[in-house]
C-alpha cells in the first residue's frame, strides 16, 4: 500500500510563460509563483539591464561586436524571489530606469545580438533550474528550458495590450502615461521584430498551451495555470 504523503517540497520544476509584451504575463508568472511558493525569474529584465548598461557606454545598442564586449565587465543582479524584485546594476538599484522608454527602444536590437543571448542563457538556465521556478519570457519553452515540467504561451489583441502597457507606464511614472496610438505602434514594432529575428524568435513552443487573455482574465489564467501544474503533481 502506498501511504499518503504530503506535497513533494523537494521536488524542483521549472514552469515557463512566454508571449508578446503586455499580455499580462509577468502578473500571471508572479501570482503563479507566489501561490505555488516558488521563486520568479524574469528574463526580460535580464535583458533590460545588460541594454541600460550599453546605453550608459558609449557603445551603440546596434554595434553587435562592440556590445559583446562589455558583456564580461557587467555586474548585475538577477533575483528569483515572486515578491517585489530590486534589480541592480553595479550595485545600484535601476528598477525604474530599465522601464523607460530609452531602454525600452534600445532593448530590441540588444535582445537579437546572438552574444548577449547566448551569455544570458547559461545564467538563466542556472536559475531556471535552481529549484521551484516559474520563468517568464519569449523564448523559455524553446530555447532556456525546452523540458520544462509545463509551458503556457500568453496571447491577448493588440489593443488591449497597448492598454495594459500605458496603464503600466502611468503607474511608473505617474500622470496619464504615453500617448496610446505610440504604445500600440511600438509594442507592433518589438513584437514584429522579436519574433521575426534569427535567434531565439517568439513563437510558442510546440507543446505549450496557448492561453488567450480574451477567453481567460488575469485571474482565470493563473487559476487554470495552478490546475494544469497540480496535474503534473506541481502542488503548494
Ligand atoms: O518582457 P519585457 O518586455 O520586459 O522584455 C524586454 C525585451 O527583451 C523584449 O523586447 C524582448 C526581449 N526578451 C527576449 O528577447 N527574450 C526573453 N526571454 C525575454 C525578453
Amino acid at each position: 500500500m502506498i501511504e499518503a504523503s504530503g506535497p513533494d517540497r523537494s521536488r524542483s520544476f521549472v514552469i515557463a510563460i512566454d508571449g508578446p509584451a503586455g499580455t499580462g504575463k509577468s502578473t500571471v508568472a508572479r501570482r503563479v509563483a507566489q501561490a505555488l511558493d516558488a521563486g520568479y525569474l524574469d528574463t526580460g529584465a535580464m535583458y533590460r539591464i545588460v541594454t541600460l548598461a550599453v546605453l550608459r557606454s558609449s557603445v551603440e545598442p546596434t554595434d553587435e561586436a562592440a556590445v559583446a564586449g562589455l558583456l564580461p565587465g557587467l555586474v548585475f543582479d538577477s533575483p528569483t524571489n515572486a515578491g517585489r524584485q530590486r534589480h541592480s546594476l553595479d550595485g545600484v538599484d535601476v528598477g525604474t530606469e530599465i522601464r523607460g522608454p530609452a531602454v525600452t527602444l534600445a532593448v530590441t536590437p540588444v535582445s537579437a545580438n546572438p552574444a548577449v543571448r547566448g551569455w544570458l542563457l547559461d545564467r538563466q538556465r542556472r536559475l531556471a533550474r535552481s529549484g521551484r521556478m516559474v520563468v517568464e519570457g519569449r523564448d523559455i519553452g524553446t530555447v532556456v528550458v525546452p523540458d520544462a515540467d509545463l509551458k503556457i504561451y500568453r496571447t491577448a489583441d493588440a489593443d488591449e495590450r497597448a492598454r495594459r502597457r500605458q496603464r503600466q507606464s502611468a503607474a511608473l511614472v505617474g500622470g496619464s502615461g504615453p500617448d496610446l496610438a505610440a504604445v500600440a505602434t511600438d509594442l507592433q514594432r518589438r513584437d514584429s521584430k522579436d519574433a521575426s529575428r534569427t535567434h531565439a524568435p517568439l513563437q510558442a513552443a510546440a507543446d505549450a498551451i496557448v492561453v488567450d487573455s480574451s477567453s481567460l482574465a488575469i485571474e482565470e489564467t493563473v487559476a487554470h495555470v495552478l490546475g494544469l501544474a497540480a496535474e503534473r503533481g506541481i502542488t503548494p
